[in-house]
């Protein structure tokens, strides 16, 4: 089938090629021409893992092409897929304003029928209107049909995510668009629920809403830990294995960030009030998260008091390991916490650095973790990439001018890291004070 990607971004580039790898042709296309011409020099603008390999090997069999042509993609189609961003207005609702200029081109590039597939996450009803849209500026009336197909995929694991999903969901009006879909799915061999259009859109919102929730539900568990002394990690897993629920998104942190969850959330929170429901459920979950954030710091506090001049040091920028991406990464508000505590600030990430480089520019960008650590007075753990597990502790302690680390991922085992000599605080496990406050009571008693 001849498939046209319209934003070819962390989700237009990922569907693109892994449609190309199932034997399609297929065009990519963004109107961001830095964008395209780093990929026609045969790069990849993002850091997703596998993903070089697979453009690569489609585009050297020709099956893969890059262009910033809206009417070559719209008129060498048969199928497109709108992959656009569908970012955050101020006030919650999804900004729509990229489907827009997409559906507005899509109806003038229209040269013969095509079915439009709307995979941006947007709000129940978009679909109708991305149809009326289209139809404003279809002058030749040129038959054409709209459907959704929400997209699952996780950054980090996207290509396995896209070629092995839970199920793939199609919102379609007709008999005809099915039958399209189910055959373009058909060879990953998962589940196809195919149900009506404004279905569809609601699945994606709902399924984002209810993930970060559970983290968020954690994460308030987790501060009951705290002040308990119960470890936030054994209650989890207690949870977790009652097979109603599920061990998937029960880890504790310092709260959930990216470019879905807090805009999906807030999107779903806002086309709820317009219909007339106040979604408060959500409402906390997005409050408790935006709190979660604030922890690292304020534990700092309490142990220093005042930060001023104190060296702290950021391992992990990402808003989750294995990507670039720091959109709604809570590393970003720690920062700037940071910064207005007039603490300085050494940051290391695998990936992410020069992402990070656009937004602080003048922080200390360390080579590797232990450049990251020398010389701090604590250390901040904010994405679990898998290679900090493995770091040197004794290494970094010894280069640190005070022995503090915070662990916002509860990546390493408080016991082990006591036995190191650190000043270990996770989220939601016995902290050292309390451990001893509980201790004297049960001597006093
Ligand atoms: N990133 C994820 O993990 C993920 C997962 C599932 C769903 N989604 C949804 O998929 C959509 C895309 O997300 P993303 O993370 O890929 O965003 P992104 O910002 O990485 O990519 C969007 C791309 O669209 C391009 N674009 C914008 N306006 C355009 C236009 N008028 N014509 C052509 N190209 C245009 C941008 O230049 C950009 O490259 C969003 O709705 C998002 O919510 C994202």
């Amino acid at each position: 089938m001849k498939i046209g990607i319209i934003g070819s971004g962390y989700v237009g580039l990922v569907t693109g090629a892994c449609f190309a790898e199932l034997g399609h042709d297929v065009l990519c296309m963004d109107d961001n021409d830095e964008k395209i011409a780093i990929l026609k020099a045969g790069q990849v603008p993002i850091y997703e893992p596998g993903l070089d390999e697979l453009i690569h090997a489609n585009v050297e069999e020709g099956r893969l092409v890059f262009t910033s042509s809206m009417k070559d993609t719209v008129q060498k189609s048969e199928i497109l897929f709108v992959c656009v961003g569908t970012p955050s207005k101020p006030d919650g609702e999804a900004d729509l304003s990229a489907v827009e200029t997409v559906g507005k081109r899509i109806g003038e590039d229209l040269n013969d029928e095509k079915l439009i597939v709307e995979k941006s996450t947007v709000p129940a009803r978009t679909a109708r209107w991305l149809g009326e849209i289209i139809q404003s500026k279809n002058k030749k009336r040129i038959p054409f049909e709209i459907a959704v197909n929400p997209e699952f995929l996780s950054e980090g694991t996207a290509i396995h995510d896209f070629m092995h999903p839970d199920r793939i969901v199609l919102g379609v009006s007709s008999q005809q668009a099915a039958s399209h879909l189910v055959s373009l799915y058909e060879p990953l061999n998962s589940p196809i629920l195919v149900t009506d259009i404004e279905s569809a859109e609601l699945i994606k919102h709902a399924s984002n809403a209810f993930l970060a929730m559970k983290i968020s539900y954690i994460n308030a568990v987790a501060q009951i830990c705290e002040k308990t002394g119960a470890d936030i990690l054994k209650v989890a897993k207690g949870i977790g294995l009652d097979s109603r629920i599920g061990t998937a998104f029960l880890n504790a942190g310092i709260g959930y960030g990216g470019a879905c969850f807090p805009k999906d959330l807030a999107a779903f929170v806002h086309l709820a009030e317009e219909y007339g429901y106040d979604f408060k459920l959500l409402k906390s979950v997005a409050e408790i998260n935006l709190n979660q954030r604030k922890a690292p710091v304020q534990k700092l506090k309490e142990i220093f008091g005042d930060l001023t001049r104190k060296t702290i040091g950021i391992l992990g920028a990402s808003f989750k390991p294995n990507t670039d991406d720091l959109r709604e990464a809570p590393s970003l508000e720690v920062i700037q916490i940071l910064l207005q505590e007039k603490a300085e600030i050494k940051v290391y990430d695998p990936a992410a650095m020069e992402n990070m480089k656009k937004l602080f520019p003048t922080l200390y960008y360390a080579r590797d973790p232990y450049d990251c650590s020398s010389g701090c007075d604590a250390l901040l753990l904010l994405t679990e990439w898998q290679a900090f597990k493995h770091l040197n502790l004794l290494k970094i302690k010894k280069s640190m001018r005070q022995p503090v680390l915070i662990d916002g991922r509860n990546l390493f085992d408080p016991s082990r890291m006591s036995r190191l000599g650190y000043q270990y605080y996770g989220i939601g496990r016995p902290s050292p004070s309390l451990a001893e406050t509980s201790s004297q009571k049960t001597l006093s008693s």
